[in-house]
């Protein structure tokens, strides 16, 4: 009876390819909800233009600052890449902590932070007086006029610095050299991760016209026509759209798929109501969702001895290494119990056999929603160009995508489930985004050498 219950539980995560096949048609009405002028200003997937109009060619030279925040690791770069034959691309970087109350305090002092780190970075490099360009790799959805300029819409996941919404990201960040009076930079480029991520593999493969982390937020971009892209003047060409698709189904287009505990992580969270389908599907809320089902079961008596410790009451204490490892089938049950205990969750045999089922449905319902999104994408790019088949790389990044046992596995079969007109490859970013963001400020350097 008990795991009758347990089942129904669990039963509400698991899509069916009909209710897939589902998300994959709304993920395209609101891709074109984006694009549209008279839409785009309501539309949740808000399919940012970013003044990236071509993928890399080999011609790119010079050296490089790059700053790469928003993801598990906020880092400074120096990447010199070298143009011709011989072409080639050498990184130096250095990993910094940005403690949670610099996360959440006052913008000023989330920008001094980071120009704080740059300086560190340039002693340790021996540069200070370079004066280098600047690539800034900013994971977060920003309304771009420019290569130059994005004004920051709103904060996600664990960000929430004051005075930053509305506001140009690189102005503060050129405001807060400025306030430092230690040294230049010219900052030439704002980035998204997904795009950088792209650039990143497409200078390895230039079929490479797609990115998408699936890291701790997720999201996509990739190379769209640029006659579709309304809100930008001009029709020729392409370019590089930031889809913010997190942001899918803030409008209630997902609720039939939502289930109580999806709720309760969004009411948790320091965005409610915001970001609904990455909170179904990325490495930050994963472990969230798992905690509500546990939370849940317990006090139906059907784990835990029906006791709810402290530790299950904390917030964020699944991260997805955690559930990357419960997951893992090279685990034994007593390793799970292990795991579990170290988190201090004091487990019998048989609890520790329904959090490993509950984890699984958890990641492979992500995996199945995220591939059906990516489907929605390759499709949309296969129907601009009139094909009958498109052959298509996607560059990709992330904690989830790279360090969990089934995510990319279940991902990927799913994009070629629901997108059987496409056949898609994905290849790992090694580099991070960083070298994707020199690669646009290379880029970036000689448009204005040009225009002047
Ligand atoms: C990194 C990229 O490798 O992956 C970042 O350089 C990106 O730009 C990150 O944000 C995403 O993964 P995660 O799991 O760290 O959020
Ligand atoms: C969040 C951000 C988005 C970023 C993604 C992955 O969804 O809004 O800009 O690309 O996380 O880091």
């Amino acid at each position: 009876r008990q795991a009758r219950h347990i089942q129904q539980t669990l039963a509400e995560f698991r899509l069916s390819k009909t209710q897939l096949l589902e998300v994959k048609k709304r993920m395209r009405v609101e891709i074109e909800r984006g694009l549209k002028k008279d839409s785009h200003e309501e539309a949740t997937v808000k399919m940012l233009p970013t003044f990236v109009r071509s993928t890399p060619d080999g011609t790119e030279n010079g050296d490089f600052l790059a700053l790469d925040l928003g993801g598990t690791n906020f880092r400074v770069l120096l990447v010199k890449i070298r143009s011709g034959k011989r072409r080639s691309v050498e990184m130096h970087n250095k990993i910094y902590a940005i403690p949670i109350e610099v996360m959440q305090g006052t913008g000023e002092e989330l920008f001094d932070h980071i120009v704080y780190c740059i300086s560190d970075f340039l002693d340790y490099m021996g540069m200070k007086s370079a004066r280098l360009p600047l690539g800034f790799t900013f994971s977060f959805p920003c309304h771009q006029t420019s290569l130059d300029a994005g004004i920051l819409v709103t904060w996600t996941k664990g960000f929430k610095a004051t005075d930053c919404e509305g506001e140009d990201v690189v102005e503060l960040l050129r405001d807060a050299i400025k306030r430092k009076e230690e040294f230049e930079l010219d900052v030439v480029a704002i980035v998204n991760d997904t795009v950088g991520t792209m650039m990143t593999c497409a200078y390895e493969e230039p079929t490479c016209e797609v990115g998408l982390i699936a890291g701790t937020g997720s999201n996509a971009c990739y190379m769209e026509e640029a006659r579709n892209i309304e809100i930008v003047e001009g029709n020729a060409g392409r370019m590089c759209v930031n889809m913010e698709w997190g942001a899918f189904g803030d409008n209630g287009c997902l609720d039939d798929i939502r289930t109580i505990y999806d709720q309760a992580v969004d009411e948790n969270s320091l965005n409610e109501g915001k970001q609904r389908y990455e909170k179904m599907c990325s490495g930050m809320y994963l472990g969230e969702i798992v905690r509500q089902i546990l939370i849940d079961l317990t006090k139906r008596g059907f784990l835990f001895r029906g006791q709810i410790s402290e530790t299950l009451k904390t917030r964020g204490i699944f991260e997805t290494k955690f559930l990357s490892q419960i997951e893992s089938d090279r685990l034994a049950l007593l390793q799970v119990r292990a795991i579990l205990q170290q988190l201090g969750l004091d487990s019998t045999c048989d609890d520790s056999i329904i959090v490993k089922e509950v984890c699984g449905t958890v990641s492979r319902r992500a995996a199945q929603i995220c591939g059906a999104g990516m489907a929605a994408v390759v499709d949309k790019i296969r129907e601009n160009r009139k094909l009958e088949h498109l052959d298509v790389t996607v560059g990709v990044d992330g904690t989830l995508y790279k360090l969990h046992p089934h995510f990319n596995r279940i991902f990927q079969q799913t994009v070629k489930e629901l997108s059987p007109k496409c056949n898609v490859t994905f290849l790992l970013s090694e580099d991070g985004s960083g070298k994707g963001a020199a690669l646009i400020t290379a880029v970036g350097c000689r448009q204005r050498e040009q225009e002047a």
